[in-house]
């Protein structure tokens, strides 16, 4: 139970409501022990009147009568608790859960990029979903069903034991029976469930694929050959269900098979206790009620059991991720001002997953409002530079500087709020085109957002949807083309008016004379500010003020256009050869 340890600060939190859910638990079974005493009550006064006619018919019907109208009375008192039992303890999960969900949602959102790749989605949206329900089962019903158990155990077993101690002993035999097995099969239930969930997520993605990936399917004409996978798929699904269903059949038939257990002996060794006028027949009909009462709970005990198993399997994975330490932390929480000069100096950086070593010593400054091409081969560390400037990682050597200031001493939200960052792939959310500008500045007004648009060279293409900047995008919406979706990731990140602007190969799917013109607009408004574009293209870097070529991880040269060409290296052979090319068209 080491791992369900941290759940208890939360059961305190709401320990008002547990407790009051205890004592009210606790009387509804205190009223529900009165029925059955009344009606062993009612047949006494019956076998009295039958065999020896002690009481008058009139005063036995009046006391009927009473006694029918209590056992209603305490039927719906002890209903009205156990409603009320359920409000307090049931909510009480309730909170819990949504307290863990908003932890660990929290959790995801300050982790480092590192993280996400080495975990996959299925595993952080089982973490909130799956496992968080399983823990719930724990705070509300585990816990609620035991609090039952006891309370009804401890008052009904110590009652049944003063009104007659042998036959209790012989009633209560199959129940620690009944409970074993009850946690047996729960055990086995919970394994096969498990298979059949693992199923049945392998069948939601293949047919998730295959919707969303019917063009290739059809023009491939794959059809026959995805029908057999899927029907494999199906079939290992049902025979798992099946082998579940199997043990699930077994639960109910053992359950009534040990409580008519509990009956025949009540019956057999009450009646021979009642025929040697050891107790009376009353006591005999309490008894049979009471061993039913007691069935319920007892099998509870097993499903509890395995409840708790499963609550503590999920809590420890919770655990494992809410205890990943942050890499990327906030030094200090110092106010230093972003500024747009940038300098490295000996940085190096090595992916630790792969070995690889993506920047060697790499040194350069860049001043306030200058735009820098970075160029180089796929692979050559273009985008590692990037990620190192908005503090995705940190340098394994050297330092980063912002404004003179080491990066690690500026605070980690105010860095990221004074870049703009359109990554090489573009994510664009399943909103409208203006919501996901939003996402780039919260309080936009009309005017930035037409101005953003403008900078992106996008009015053109958006004054061709019916709805404007409502349109919605994605599945249910329009689908931008490549291009689109790209210059719109630069509205979003120009619209934030950032001090450094970084556009990852963000324009590769627009033509070279969109390409330009963007820049061009991004030039005219960016004075101030500090540009970075990685490219391929000549046309682009011929018009930034200085150009980084970047070889391997090496630093190749760095310095204006036309300094470069002067080098007669890389770059001189790049534009040599992109031009030819563009003579040819
Ligand atoms: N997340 C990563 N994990 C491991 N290796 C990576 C990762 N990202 C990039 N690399 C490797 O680092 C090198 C530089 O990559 P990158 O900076 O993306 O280059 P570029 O942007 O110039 O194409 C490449 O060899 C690449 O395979
Ligand atoms: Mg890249």
């Amino acid at each position: 139970m080491k791992e369900l340890k941290f759940l208890n600060k939360f059961l305190y939190k709401y320990r008002i409501k547990l407790i009051i859910g205890f004592f009210i638990t606790v009387t509804a079974r205190i009223f529900a022990l009165i029925a059955p005493n009344l009606v062993g009550n009612s047949i006494t006064l019956i076998e009295n009147y039958v065999l020896s006619s002690s009481i008058d018919l009139d005063v036995l019907k009046e006391r009927l009568v009473i006694n029918i109208l209590l056992i209603i009375g305490s039927a719906l008192i002890a209903g009205v608790f156990t409603f009320i039992m359920r409000q307090m303890i049931i909510n009480v999960s309730r909170f819990i859960e949504f307290d863990l969900k908003n932890i660990i949602y929290k959790k995801y959102q300050n982790l480092d990029f590192d993280f996400y790749k080495n975990n996959r989605t299925g595993d952080l949206m089982n973490r909130i979903s799956e496992d968080v329900s399983k823990v719930r089962m724990y705070v509300g019903p585990a816990i609620m069903y035991t609090i039952n158990t006891i309370t009804l155990f401890i008052i009904v077993v110590s009652y049944m034991f003063s009104v007659a101690p042998k036959l209790t002993m012989y009633t209560l035999i199959p129940l620690p029976i009944l409970s074993i097995i009850i946690y047996k099969i729960s055990r086995i239930i919970n394994i096969r469930s498990k298979i059949v969930q693992e199923y049945l997520s392998k069948l939601t993605t293949f047919t998730q694929e295959a919707f969303s990936g019917v063009k290739i399917i059809k023009t491939y004409t794959i059809e026959d050959f995805t029908n057999q996978k899927l029907e494999k798929l199906a079939s290992d699904s049902k025979n798992k269900n099946m082998s579940l269903v199997k043990v699930q059949s077994w639960f109910f038939p053992l359950m009534i098979l040990l409580i008519g257990i509990s009956n025949i002996l009540v019956i057999y060794i009450g009646g021979n206790q009642y025929m040697n006028g050891q107790i009376e027949l009353g006591v005999l009909a309490e008894f049979i009620i009471y061993v039913n009462m007691l069935t319920w709970p007892v099998a509870t005990v097993g499903w509890v059991t395995s409840i708790i198993q499963q609550a503590e399997a999920s809590q420890k994975r919770i655990n494992e991720f809410l205890n990943v330490p942050y890499k990327i932390v906030n030094k200090k929480n110092s106010k230093l001002m972003v500024d747009g000069d940038i300098s490295f100096n000996n940085v190096s950086y090595t992916y630790k997953e792969t070995n690889i070593k993506a920047l060697d010593k790499i040194s350069f400054n860049v001043k306030k409002g200058e735009s820098i091409a970075i160029m180089g081969d796929v692979g050559s560390g273009k985008t590692t530079i990037l990620e190192l400037i908005s503090r995705v990682y940190e340098p394994d050597q050297g330092n980063v500087y912002i404004g003179g200031n080491n990066i690690s001493d500026i605070n980690l939200n105010l860095l990221r709020d004074s870049i703009g960052y359109v990554p090489q792939s573009t994510f664009l959310f399943s909103e409208t085109i203006e919501n996901n500008l939003k996402f780039g500045k919260e309080d936009a007004s009309n005017s930035e957002i037409k101005e953003s648009i403008k900078i992106a060279d996008l009015t053109d293409d958006i004054n061709l949807f019916k709805d404007k900047y409502n349109t919605l995008l994605g599945e249910r919406g329009v689908n931008l083309s490549g291009g689109q979706k790209q210059r719109l990731a630069i509205a979003r990140a120009v619209i934030k008016k950032p001090k450094i602007l970084i556009l990852d190969d963000s324009l590769s799917a627009v033509d070279t004379q969109t390409e330009e013109n963007i820049i061009s607009n991004i030039n005219n408004i960016t004075k101030n500010i500090t540009v970075f574009i990685s490219t391929h293209r000549i046309s682009t870097s011929k018009n930034c003020d200085k150009i980084l070529v970047i070889n391997n991880g090496n630093l190749e040269s760095f310095g204006s256009h036309e300094e470069l060409m002067k080098q007669k290296k890389t770059y001189f052979e790049t534009y040599t050869k992109q031009s030819k090319e563009k003579d040819l068209n």
